[in-house]
């Protein structure tokens, strides 16, 4: 087909468009298509046999095309995926998602989005696939650190942010829907849940994200009560949408998010990734030929894919970026940024950080990881970046000559020992690296759940034999989730969790370290004192039940004390919370309170607190939870300043989800709102107001 056919679709010509003007297009190119054209733009257009060898060779070092009609003109999808960064080609490399969400900074994670929006579109993709907003249910789930943390309106506010930044620019999608939360046994498990679990607690950062225009949705690999995500017509169809009426697309997981295109296409899937296989447009020809499914289907599937590429062929950006954006100053400036906000304090026992620079001659630095670039697994959200800022590179930078700085890998005890003894402070880098979390099922570099939430043994010994003889011990931990730090918590008078920091991670620690920053970041998921504390996990399991419980909320249910808090991480400086109040103390079911508070600085250095905001149900009919994350803000004060900080709550978010009327209820009873600076219930001061 020419360019000068009838049915040539003139992309130029489509600029601008309003939304009625775009779905009127859609259907009107939809109208022109065939069969075969409309079943095209379901699948990969790579075969098994083409990709698979690409793929091997260096994941994801090109965009993967959907869809692409050269005869009508048609756009492919292009995807790359993340989320710690563009994975294509050489990117800038953020902190991975669990380290961005304990910044709890909304703004900043749009500008990490737009960035990342500019980057793939550079590398010629205009599809992002690494919004992850999977709920961490249990910190050994090996892809932990590609979500935010364990709380659904945390979760929510996150993926929210991203898209809207990467949405500037390219079309976002939103995974894995749903329940995806164990690695090893991904392909198979069967997640069990009831109904309200699953719309309370696993779904409701998914609607947000539906709700902020989210283009797409990707499938999880896992069933949920029995059926392949990617066969559900319960998830796609009727909660996705209709319940949600959802306008994007959903495309599968890669590979193995289907096993079936006609059981694919009824359930409510629409692109199945990244080959041309299961709904590959001669299989789904036979299948309709069966009786299987009606053209209508399909339709209703193609709509949704052009109704997404026509909004967003002509984003009002650029058409081009050049390669000079990749990592430029400015990109990595935000990956500082980032990993300044997301490196918690836990301890600092004597105020002993920030260090003096005045009063200490030399340091001993122990720990393979204090030299090694460590920025996240080697799965599919391995991103390349141009360099990598180490621990020890990060310090040595912001001391100078200054301090004479010792670097031992810790394998000999006895010898740890005597550098520790003559050395005023000594800093052990400590934790996991790709080999031990991270996406797969347990091959080597592929290594899935992680087995054992505490440090490696050798970690443990080379930490007490250190603490042992110096007591201006601190702990560094890398990780991409919470780690039982029990053992030896009590010995040492510092702890740091830096997470999987990105490429200036080690430029970050060096400068919290002697206070050119100041911490502000807090805990998005609940460190525990032992495995006892948590849900049930078996990361060999092929059937397992996601109970409403996990996290905070299960263990205020218990009344389990955790090792560290939700929401808790120290600063430099000291914060007092005063004057709670409220501007209404009833409310009808579609009102909304607003909830002020007086946070003051009271220490002698300017920083940055995250202030949170939970709400708590008095004689509810149903179970709830003893609080529930309702809302944050972040606040940077000077020393002696107080500012009065305003959180909203809408009725609406106080609903619960009744499986026999099967709609949101808000129950008219008395509420609880706690606000402070973590989920520790000593932190928080408290007020009530009633629906009526
Ligand atoms: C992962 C997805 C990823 C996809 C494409 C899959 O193995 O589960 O998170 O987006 O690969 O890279």
């Amino acid at each position: 087909m020419s360019e000068n056919s009838e049915r040539w679709i003139n992309w130029d010509e489509l600029k601008g468009l309003s939304d009625d003007q775009i779905e009127e297009k859609a259907k009107k190119i939809l109208s022109i298509m065939t069969l075969e054209e409309k079943l095209y733009q379901m699948s990969g257009d790579w075969t098994l046999a083409e990709g698979g060898p690409k793929m091997q060779k260096r994941y994801n070092a090109e965009p993967i095309p959907a869809g692409e009609d050269k005869k009508l003109g048609i756009p492919g999808v292009l995807f790359s995926d993340g989320p710690r960064g563009v994975v294509i080609g050489s990117s800038t490399c953020f902190p991975v998602s669990m380290a961005r969400g304990a910044s709890w900074d909304l703004e900043l994670e749009e500008k990490i989005g737009d960035v990342i929006g500019i980057e793939a579109k550079v590398h010629g993709a205009n599809y992002f696939g690494g919004v992850c907003i999977n709920l961490l249910r249990h910190p050994a789930w090996g892809r932990a650190q590609e979500t935010y943390g364990e709380d659904t309106y945390h979760l929510g506010a996150f993926g929210v942010a991203l898209l809207k930044g990467v949405q500037k620019h390219i079309m976002a999608c939103a995974k894995h829907y749903a329940c995806n939360s164990i690695e090893n046994t991904r392909f198979e498990v069967d997640v069990s849940i009831d109904e309200r679990t699953l719309r309370e607690v696993y779904l409701p950062h998914f609607k947000q994200c539906v709700d902020a225009g989210v283009a797409s949705i990707m499938n999880a690999y896992n069933k949920v009560n029995g059926k392949y995500c990617g066969h559900n017509p319960h998830l796609l169809r009727d909660i996705l949408k209709k319940d949600w009426n959802f306008k994007g697309f959903v495309i599968t997981d890669f590979a193995w998010g289907i096993r079936n295109g006609a059981l694919a296409l009824n359930a409510g899937v629409d692109i199945e990734m990244p080959f041309e296989w299961r709904m590959a447009p001669n299989k789904m020809i036979g299948y309709m030929n069966e009786g299987r499914f009606t053209e209508e289907l399909i339709d209703e599937g193609v709509l949704r894919i052009l109704r997404q590429k026509l909004k967003f062929a002509h984003k009002e950006d650029p058409k081009f970026y050049s390669m000079d954006k990749i990592a430029c100053k400015e990109h990595t400036e935000l990956a500082l940024e980032a990993a300044r906000k997301s490196i918690v304090l836990l301890k600092n026992k004597n105020s002993i950080l920030p260090l003096n620079r005045n009063e200490i001659k030399q340091i001993a630095i122990f720990g393979a990881l204090a030299n090694t670039p460590n920025v996240g697994d080697h799965g599919s959200s391995r991103v390349y970046p141009p360099y990598v800022i180490t621990p020890l590179e990060g310090i040595k930078n912001i001391v100078g000559n200054a301090i004479n700085i010792i670097f031992n890998e810790g394998e000999d005890l006895e010898v740890a020992k005597e550098l520790a003894n003559n050395s005023d402070v000594s800093i052990i880098i400590a934790g996991y690296t790709h080999l031990d979390e991270g996406e797969g099922s347990g091959t080597r570099d592929r290594t899935g759940d992680r087995k054992s939430l505490r440090l490696y043994e050798n970690d443990e010994k080379l930490i007490l034999a250190v603490a042992s003889v110096n007591e201006n011990c601190i702990v560094v931990l890398e990780g991409g989730g919470p780690i039982i730090v029990e053992p030896w918590k009590n010995k040492v008078s510092a702890i740091l969790m830096s997470w999987y920091p990105g490429m200036e991670g080690g430029t970050a620690l060096g400068e919290i370290l002697f206070g050119d920053i100041n911490p502000s970041a807090k805990l998005p998921a609940v460190f525990p004192k032992s495995d006892d504390q948590l849900p049930y996990f078996d990361r060999t399991t092929t059937q397992i039940e996601y109970g409403y419980y996990h996290g905070y909320k299960l263990m205020d249910k218990e009344g389990y004390e955790p090792a560290f808090p939700f929401g808790f991480g120290l600063s430099y400086t000291t914060f007092s919370y005063d004057d709670l109040r409220i501007d209404k103390h009833t409310i009808n079911s579609d009102g909304e309170i607003q909830v002020s508070i007086d946070v003051s600085n009271t220490g002698s250095m300017t920083g940055e607190e995250v202030v949170q905001m939970y709400v708590g149900y008095k004689k509810p009919s149903v179970d709830r939870p003893v609080k529930d994350l309702k809302g944050f803000t972040k606040v940077l004060l000077t020393p002696g300043e107080m500012k009065t900080l305003n959180l909203k709550l809408r009725a609406e978010d106080l609903a619960y989800y009744d499986v026999d009327k099967k709609e949101w209820v808000i129950e008219k009873i008395e509420y609880i709102i706690y606000v402070g600076p973590s989920s520790r219930k000593e932190d928080l001061l408290t007020t009530t107001f009633n629906v009526s």
